[in-house]
């Protein structure tokens, strides 16, 4: 590979655009604090319409939104959550009194809740999972990443909980067999955004260097091509 810089590809975005997007990025955080303000309908579709131009493998678009809106459901959620959030603070040993602690989830708070699903009869989809049929779950994620970001754009804060029984949720939601929900996700108006991960505020764990976790051409190895590597701009 040439040492010299290699220029900005025409198709770049202009310095700004380029600018907002490594922003939203950054500043995205999993929210767990929410104002108890609605959800305008219109940002709301314009952010599925985000989430849906997701990449999907075999553009099969996986991706199920159910919006919650009965409030006695939601109550139902918000119960069957934080008894597995105690389920989960048991299965962690020493940190279970962390774990009961942690704030994980918005569900009473949070303007909208909205849960996501992988479809049903995902087995006709064999592009690109014959050996990895895990990609569908993939693909929503990256749909909900989307979401995440978007949301942020427009100010307002998302947070992923994956605290549930699918089971129990699939059947609470009355999906057809072979349906299986992947994620709660709270989204709406904040205070403000957490600087950081609200986990690494709350002590449980910390950004990992980058430099650790990049290899060159084979597992473990500490090629040094990009270390230090400067974000530029
Ligand atoms: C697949 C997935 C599931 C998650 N589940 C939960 C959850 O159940 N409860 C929670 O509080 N955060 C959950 N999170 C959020 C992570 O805790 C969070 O992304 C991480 O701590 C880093 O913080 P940040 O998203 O603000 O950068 C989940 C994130 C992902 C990607």
């Amino acid at each position: 590979m040439s040492s010299d810089t290699p220029a900005r590809t025409p198709h770049a975005f202009v310095a700004d655009a380029r600018k907002a997007i490594y922003r939203v990025i950054a500043e995205r955080r999993d929210m767990r604090h929410f104002r108890p303000e609605p959800v305008d309908p219109a940002v709301l579709r314009r952010l599925l319409e985000a989430a849906h131009q997701a990449p999907s493998v075999g553009y099969m678009q996986p991706w199920r939104f159910l919006r919650i809106t009965a409030p006695a459901l939601r109550e139902r959620l918000h119960g069957h959550v934080a008894a597995e959030q105690e389920r989960t603070a048991q299965a962690c040993g020493e940190r279970a009194a962390e774990v009961q602690r942690l704030k994980l989830e918005g569900i009473r708070d949070a303007g909208e809740v909205l849960v996501v699903a992988l479809t049903d009869r995902r087995e006709r989809y064999v592009l690109g999972r014959r050996t990895l049929p895990e990609m569908d779950l993939c693909s929503a994620a990256c749909a909900i990443q989307n979401l995440w970001l978007a949301a942020r754009a427009e100010g307002l804060g998302m947070g992923w909980v994956s605290l549930f029984d699918p089971e129990w949720l699939a059947t609470a939601l009355e999906m057809p067999a072979g349906a299986s929900p992947i994620a709660i996700l709270c989204l709406g108006h904040v205070d403000g955004f957490y600087e950081r991960p609200m986990l690494e505020q709350a002590g449980w764990d910390e950004r990992r260097s980058l430099d650790e976790l990049i290899f060159e051409d084979r597992w473990g190895s500490s090629g040094d091509t990009l270390k230090g590597e400067q974000k530029g701009e």
